[in-house]
């Protein structure tokens, strides 16, 4: 601890860097890579081959920056979302682009409306940037109170964020709420849609950003290549927008945020979307068993439309997720409220049911 009475050795960080809470990473596999890692919503399936081949060929260009627009990506997912290149940024990973939207369109002690509980990175990109979160609970089924949401709206509101299917909970919002969401803010809100779990959406009724942008040119929309495209590793997640807004988001941007191998990775990765799409499939089924098993076991689990399900362990989360790691499965507990498990490989999830049989139900 530093002596309040003494000058302090270094510069203090600023305020609000001082208070963050730090982000929880999902726990990882130990040295002897034994256990099943379900703690980070990661895809289950190692890299295809095509991507493996086109990642290390590229391997021999690091000595030079990438392109720093990371042109042909940005051009091939125009060209996929039916928008002009202009209205498309690259960055490390949707979580970067995010950060770049809030220092785009944030200053100091403006207000960000979030759901609550949703992606723990929402309130500490706020916060860094000197905004404040502002929180509206779930409904008790995990899913976004979008009225509540566009009622929190004030004048010092610059953003409001709908994380769609909501992590950590699973449900996906509707697309006609939003589309009554979008209606109610004013025009001085920009609204993001985290879509990062959209690949696996099966719900017919779930809000699809592709559908509403090119009418409301205030909403942006968040997809990211660590999920559904299993390129965790690589960090590359992407913005779709109005180009008037998607221009500031990349004036922020770090520059050559996208490095050569993420870009080129991404690019295999468009390439191979087919064999993905089975991929994805396949998870969607497996969720769809982990989900049948649980239910048949007892628990309410909220309706999962991402690659992960929800427990509502309470007060004993802590405990439950230790005896989960200590029988080699690693899941994401949140203290006092529940815990998130991702779909993994049907042995995994085999391994999970066995557990879960086992705990007291809430
Ligand atoms: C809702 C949501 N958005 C964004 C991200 C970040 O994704 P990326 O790896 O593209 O930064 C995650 C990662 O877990 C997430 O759950």
């Amino acid at each position: 601890m530093s002596d309040p009475l003494r000058p302090p050795a270094v510069p203090l960080a600023r305020d609000a860097v001082r208070r963050l809470p730090a982000y929880v990473p999902g726990a990882r596999v130990g040295a002897d890579g034994l256990a099943h890692k379900l703690s980070s919503n990661e895809n289950p399936f190692e890299p295809l081959a095509s991507v493996r081949e086109a990642v290390a060929a590229a391997a021999a260009r690091i000595h030079r920056y990438p392109d720093m627009f990371a042109t042909e990506l940005v051009e091939t997912l125009a060209a996929a979302h039916g928008v002009d290149p202009s209205g498309v940024v690259a960055g490390c990973g949707s979580v970067a682009v995010l950060g770049h939207v809030l220092q785009a369109f944030c200053d100091a002690g403006d207000e960000v409306v979030c759901a609550w509980r949703s992606f723990e990175a929402y309130p500490i990109l706020v916060r860094l940037q000197g905004a404040v979160p502002v929180e509206v609970p779930l409904d008790g089924a995990g899913r976004h109170d979008l009225p509540a949401m566009a009622a929190a709206v004030t004048e010092r509101t610059r953003v409001l964020l709908v994380c769609s299917p909501n992590n950590p909970t699973g449900p996906a919002v509707g697309h006609e709420e939003l589309v009554a969401l979008l209606a109610a803010v004013p025009p001085h809100v920009l609204v993001v849609l985290d879509e990062a779990y959209r690949e696996f959406v099966t719900d017919e009724n779930a809000a699809d950003g592709d559908r509403l942008l090119a009418a409301h040119p205030r909403l942006l929309l968040l997809r990211t290549f660590s999920k559904a495209y299993g390129l965790a590793g690589l960090r590359v997640g992407y913005a779709v927008a109005h180009p008037d807004v998607a221009t500031p988001v990349r004036t922020a941007s770090i520059p050559f945020g996208v490095n050569e191998l993420a870009q080129v990775g991404a690019l295999a990765s468009l390439k191979a979307r087919g064999e993905l799409r089975e991929r994805v499939a396949s998870v969607v089924a497996e969720r769809r068993r982990v989900a049948t098993g649980l239910a048949a076991q007892g628990w309410q689990v909220p309706d999962a439309q991402g690659n992960f399900v929800w427990l509502a362990t309470g007060a004993r989360t802590v405990e439950l997720a230790a005896r989960a790691a200590a029988a080699g499965v690693l899941v994401r507990p949140f203290a006092g409220e529940g815990i998130r498990v991702s779909i993994g490989s049907p042995a995994a999830n085999d391994a999970l049911l066995a557990l879960t049989a086992g705990w007291p139900l809430r």
